[in-house]
């Protein structure tokens, strides 16, 4: 309890510091910035993303299938698990790290049939039951068994989607259904979807249905008007007995018309970012709560209706619709290479945590080399053929195997060196990363990159962006694969995405050792927050980028080829905000320089957390003219606790304008609460003109 009081105290005290006005006062600093000495090559593949279904990401998020439970698989359990009320146990297995049956729990749903209900006046005339009656894919054997006593009253089954259905009139939407009437039933099945408000929106039959057996119906909805709340109502018109295998509505415009694809505003956000490689599938999904609940990739391909989808580490069921096919073909699309996580054996710790024994080890590395053969194999090997199948004959974009998601220990030592040996030898233009820290690399024998992940407050980041400055190069480069300032700063607020402006500034100044970065997580339907604060959030249909977002964004988009020396030669102000005695002093303003050979030009990133504004004095040396004209582009803040939101998405956004007095020697004073980037064409050789 003592402990539990003083982290309060201490977090309180430190909220306090940050947002306080403590050092308020405006001095001048004078920074030289020397061409000529250039600094660390900035990696094309420096900025990146990480995806995975936590937060509904995936399912009610990137992935637009309109239909919850379009499967009727949501109430399958990992093996071995069993559910009381709202609480799922899982198996009870040892922690391979501390030698401990972990007691954890996680939620669970009570709803009957997950996702669907019988109107209020169908009650009493229809009854629905889970069901594996004569399955038509024995990997996704569940479907519903809806019982229609009395057809003279109405009839009707609804899904109300993921929270509500987002639709677009004008805009056609693929329904599917998989469904086999018994002998008894002789009607039709009106399909219908409805507003809000109970519009009609659009509606077809589905008559001529054969008896007993499964029909795989396809057709189409066109809704005759916008509605971000709508429904699918199912309306049977006899009595008698009909099974559900599969009812999914899925918009036909989807990123680059992909079929199966993904939800397009959600995707230009990501694009946004230029993500030059994207992290998948996670994150502990990939190890699982224990091994039973772990991401299986081969699980995630082929027709939809038979992916059995998996319950995930983040408490709801995955439905392995945005799968492993999909995930590369989303790479390709967006230009971007792909980085695949696989699973080592081992749950995740900070959960069950269980081990698979030294001789299941094979297993894993196996299915490992299967998933690099089905992104890049030939198309005459076994999983290169497999995808050759599914539609894709050329290689996909694979670049990056990360071995293991966030494992330890001296077993996950013993585990890298075996894959890593045995990937290496097979597939040696692939690049490996291990899951090892700043602290070292344990006890393997050699790994391409390493992964830090760092979730913190904001004065960590503010600390630390000197963090890698003396690291020891040579062995390996760094991939900071997550971070997020997530602790004491709300849903997410401006001095969050500061300090991770001030840590970007010192990974670029690292730029020989740390080659890529992706923030986590990427993706919250506002929903489902499962995390404490997230990148982009999002309904059924807005979209809302958070500061963090376009810090993240404007770091993509004004990525240097080069950095450039930059030195603060005077009058650095103090940053006297932790200052008391108790809290060391921290810096809140912060600063780097590069040079874009493309473009030719001087990139300034400059960091300023202060409730000041912060007047500097920049000094060019190794120029031989400096443009007048440059431009501005500024992220700032009336206050570090200022949020963006889905009443206000764009409070906190990127301002873009033209400065006319740059020059060898220039003042520019930078906004209280801001993250700004100047551009400026420069010459390091002969004279250019002065606009
Ligand atoms: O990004 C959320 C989680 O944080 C990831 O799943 C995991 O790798 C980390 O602990």
């Amino acid at each position: 309890m003592k402990h539990v009081i003083s982290y309060l105290v201490f977090s309180i005290f430190i909220l306090f510091s940050l947002y306080s006005n403590a050092s308020n006062k405006e001095k001048t600093t004078t920074l030289t910035i020397n061409l000529n000495k250039k600094g660390a090559e900035i990696a094309p593949s420096m900025y990146g993303i990480f995806f995975e279904e936590i937060n509904h990401a995936g399912d009610g998020g990137l992935y637009p299938e309109l239909v919850k439970n379009r499967s009727f698989e949501e109430l399958e359990m990992p093996e071995g698990y069993y559910a009381k009320g709202d609480t799922l146990y899982p198996k009870r297995v040892i922690n391979h790290q501390t030698g401990r049956v972990m007691d954890r729990t996680y939620k669970w749903t009570k709803e009957p049939v997950p996702g669907w209900r019988l109107d209020s006046t169908s009650i009493v005339n229809v009854t629905m039951e889970m069901s594996k009656d004569n399955p038509k894919y024995s990997s996704a054997p569940n479907n519903l068994k809806v019982i229609i006593k009395d057809a003279t009253k109405p009839a009707r089954l609804i899904n109300d989607g993921y929270w509500g259905m987002g639709v677009k009139g004008g805009d056609k939407y693929f329904f599917r259904t998989i469904i086999r009437p018994s002998s008894d039933y002789k009607g039709k099945i009106k399909v219908k979807l409805l507003s809000k408000k109970n519009i009609l929106l659009a509606s077809t039959i589905i008559d001529n249905l054969s008896e007993n057996e499964w029909n795989d119906i396809n057709t189409e909805l066109v809704p005759s008007a916008d509605d971000s709340q709508a429904r699918l109502e199912l309306e049977f018109t006899s009595s008698g007995t009909v099974w559900l295998d599969y009812v999914s509505l899925f918009p036909q415009k989807t990123f680059n018309k992909r079929p199966n694809g993904l939800r397009q505003d959600l995707v230009e956000m990501l694009i946004g970012l230029k993500p030059a490689f994207v992290r998948w599938p996670g994150g502990c999904v990939v190890e699982g709560i224990s091994l039973e609940n772990r991401y299986e990739w081969k699980k995630t391909l082929g027709d939809p209706a038979a992916r059995p989808g998996e319950y995930s580490t983040w408490g709801y069921r995955c439905s392995y619709g945005f799968g492993y096919y999909e995930f590369l073909q989303f790479c390709e699309d967006i230009n971007a290479d792909a980085m695949y996580v696989c699973n080592v054996g081992l749950g995740c710790h900070n959960r069950m945590g269980d081990a698979c024994t030294t001789d299941e080890v094979s297993y894993y590395v196996q299915d490992c080399l299967d998933a690099i053969e089905y992104a890049i194999g030939d198309v005459n090997t076994t999983w290169g053929a497999k995808r050759a199948e599914d539609g894709h004959p050329k290689p996909f974009p694979l670049k990056y195997v990360e071995i293991g998601n966030e494992n330890r220990g001296d077993l996950y030592d013993e585990r890298f060196d075996i894959f890593y040996a045995v990937l290496k030898e097979k597939y040696p233009d692939l690049i490996y990363i291990s899951n090892h820290g700043l602290r070292g690399t344990g006890n393997i024998t050699k790994t391409d990159m390493i992964d830090p992940h760092w979730y913190v407050a904001p004065d960590f980041f503010f600390k630390n962006s000197t963090i890698f400055d003396e690291h020891p190069r040579g062995n390996y480069t760094v991939y900071v694969g997550e971070y997020a300032c997530n602790r004491n700063v709300g849903g997410g607020n401006m001095m969050a995405a500061l300090s991770e402006a001030a840590f970007i500034c010192g990974m670029e100044r690292n730029g020989d050792l740390v080659t890529m970065t992706s923030y986590a997580p990427l993706l919250e339907n506002k929903n489902d927050r499962r995390w404490a604060v997230n990148l982009i959030w999002f309904d059924t249909d807005e979209v809302v980028g958070r500061s963090s977002y376009y810090v993240q964004k404007m770091a993509a988009d004004h990525k240097p080829t080069y950095m450039v020396e930059m030195s603060p030669t005077e009058n650095v102000p103090e940053n006297e905000l932790f200052s008391s005695g108790i809290v060391e002093p921290v810096p809140l303003q912060l600063f780097s320089s590069g040079y874009d050979e493309t473009t030719e030009e001087l990139i300034l990133k400059v960091v300023n957390a202060q409730s000041c504004s912060y007047p500097v004095k920049f000094k060019i040396d190794g120029a031989q003219s400096v443009c007048k004209e440059g431009k501005v582009i500024s992220l700032s803040a009336g206050s570090a606790t200022d949020e963006n939101s889905f009443e206000t998405p764009r409070k906190i956004y990127p301002a873009e304008s033209g400065y006319r007095k740059f020059g060898k020697e220039f003042e520019y004073s930078f906004l209280p609460f801001s993250y700004t980037v100047l551009r400026v064409k420069v010459n390091k050789g002969k004279a250019v003109a002065h606009n």
